[in-house]
């Protein structure tokens, strides 16, 4: 079997449209959404990050305000915006890039956004209303991943689905997400004794674990649906520089019935939840 790509680019420029054609409503009804983007210090991934929701703003129709800090700055100046965002009633989103330097203790950065302005979904308080099924933010990522899902009709209740990784930003969400549309979720992690036996059962694996072509053919169950959430840039062998995901695609996708490419797989999925939550946090401000 040749799995069949999930195309993250065409998905995303369909979502996209739909959330631009949101914007333009909520615009002509005096509320244009807005998104506040920090971003402290040099970290060159971070910086593409940024520009990238920048544009995907732009191109939505969503008001974008960055403001960029030195990596030395003090923690006071950045608590002190993300106040000044939180009581902006222009503002309907607000974004700290992660990772932040070491003089920041990012749990309390997170926690100082509003709730109701955490984009992102990475506040406690909506991590803790998804954890209940209700209503909340959505982290982006693992929300993107959903909608890559249900574009395919892949089949999640009743599915044995994988999660590898246990981070707050994908794999503990990504795991809620699939138990709460009614598949058994096994979430495998770097501790995991015999991560095959895993997936090896598994109809649905999500692979987050940030290590290159870490999955592999041998690995997966025939047929199974295979979500790649790595962004690894290579550093040494014939394809130093280039982006490879988490799952080592050639082998991968002889056995999988159906895979998302890197790049061209999540990635572009991750901004556009991003620009769907900026639009409903500027619906719920209307209504
Ligand atoms: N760093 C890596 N991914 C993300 C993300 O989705 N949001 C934020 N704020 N920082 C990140």
């Amino acid at each position: 079997m040749t799995a069949r790509n999930i195309d993250g680019v065409a998905l995303s420029a369909q979502v996209r449209g739909e959330i631009a054609q949101r914007a333009a409503e909520l615009t002509a009804q005096g509320v244009q959404p807005s998104l506040a983007v920090i971003l402290v210090g040099g970290d060159p991934a971070s910086a593409v990050y940024v520009r990238n929701k920048v544009a995907g703003c732009e191109k939505a129709g969503i008001r974008s305000l960055k403001f960029e800090y030195p990596a030395d700055v003090a923690p006071e100046e950045v608590f002190a915006k993300i106040a000044e965002l939180n009581a902006d009633a222009s503002v309907h989103g607000i974004l700290v890039q992660l990772p932040l330097p070491k003089q920041f203790d990012e749990d309390k950065v997170l926690e100082a956004i509003s709730p109701e302005k955490d984009v992102d979904g990475f506040h406690a308080e909506n991590f803790g209303l998804l954890l209940q099924g209700r209503k909340s933010f959505y982290p982006c990522t693992p929300w993107g991943v959903m909608k890559m899902l249900d574009s395919e009709n892949v089949q999640i209740k009743g599915a044995e689905a994988v999660v590898i990784g246990r981070s707050n930003i994908v794999g503990k969400p990504m795991a809620v997400m699939l138990l709460s549309r009614g598949a058994t979720v096994t979430v495998c992690h770097s501790q995991t004794k015999d991560l095959a036996f895993h997936t090896k059962r598994a109809d649905i694996v999500v692979a987050a674990v940030g290590r290159p072509n870490f999955l592999k053919g041998d690995m997966i169950k025939p047929g199974a649906v295979v979500i790649d959430v790595g962004i690894n840039r290579l550093t040494e062998g014939p394809n130093a520089g280039k982006l490879c995901g988490d799952v080592e695609f050639d082998s991968a996708r002889e056995v999988a019935s159906l895979i998302t490419p890197v790049p061209g797989g999540v990635g572009p999925m991750t901004i556009t939840m991003l620009l769907a939550n900026t639009v409903e946090s500027a619906q719920r401000a209307l209504e």
